[in-house]
């Protein structure tokens, strides 16, 4: 791998300024609409305290905030300058939304203490996806939602194929001009084919601890939502 996953949250720093314009041009828009199909499998109904793992710029947060106006968001990420560009975006929804620096292999959160809990784009970059789930299994009160939004790779042959030369060839040179980090974009289609899907990463969930663990396919497998339950 060109970056050591251990170190793909300081690789964030540097893209940050450039993050959401690259992330809008590179996904032609479709990057929205998948966080707000995460946002919407959280129940109408949940309880007071959800939290965003990994959270970036913040547009899940948002989109969270959006939906859920009287509940307490925490947004959490291990990279500061990502953590920068989201506070504008919060900082009109007032006090009821929160940053926090940390990871989510070690959530600075304590037991039992989340009814629900989103990660967008973030479980493939940590070092220990185990450990994180477990994690985000710890913080879970019982009842809890879990929703976790990540690449997946298409199963149709002709589908998968665009795709990889895509993620291969034409995102590292676009996402290299755009943040004028070439190996980030190379990072993001190696991390991506190397990163389980599917069964394979409903499996993960379950041993963590996860009930009724269920996958949502998006744009042809391009991307997946798992949500379990606590
Ligand atoms: C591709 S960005 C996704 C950001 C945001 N969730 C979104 O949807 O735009 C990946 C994020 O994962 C974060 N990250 C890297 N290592 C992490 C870790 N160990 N725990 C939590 N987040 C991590 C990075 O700092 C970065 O903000």
């Amino acid at each position: 791998m060109l970056i050591e996953k251990r170190l793909s949250w300081t690789m964030f720093n540097r893209i940050a300024p450039t993050y959401d314009r690259a992330n809008r041009w590179l996904s032609f828009g479709i990057d929205r609409y998948w966080r707000k199909r995460l946002v919407a499998q959280i129940p109408h109904k949940v309880g007071q305290t959800i939290v965003d793992l990994g959270t970036g710029t913040g547009d899940v947060l948002v989109a969270l905030a959006r939906r859920f106006r009287d509940r307490h968001l925490i947004g959490i990420d291990p990279a500061e300058d990502m953590l920068n560009l989201a506070t504008p975006k919060v900082a009109k929804w007032g006090p009821q939304v929160q940053l926090k620096v940390g990871s989510a292999d070690d959530i600075p959160l304590d037991a039992c203490s989340v009814d629900a809990l989103t990660m967008a784009f973030a479980i493939r970059n940590v070092p220990d996806v185990p450990r994180a789930l477990q994690e985000m299994y710890r913080i879970m009160k019982p009842g809890g939602t879990a929703c976790i939004l990540e690449f997946s790779i298409p199963t149709n042959l002709l589908i998968k194929r665009l795709y990889l030369f895509y993620f291969r060839r034409i995102i590292p040179v676009f996402g290299g001009l755009i943040s004028g980090d070439r190996a980030a974009y190379q990072y993001l289609n190696v991390s991506v084919e190397a990163f389980p899907y599917g069964q394979e990463f409903a499996e993960l969930m379950k041993k963590a601890g996860f009930s009724e663990v269920t996958v949502i396919s998006m744009t042809c497998g391009i991307a997946s939502i798992y949500i379990g339950k606590r």
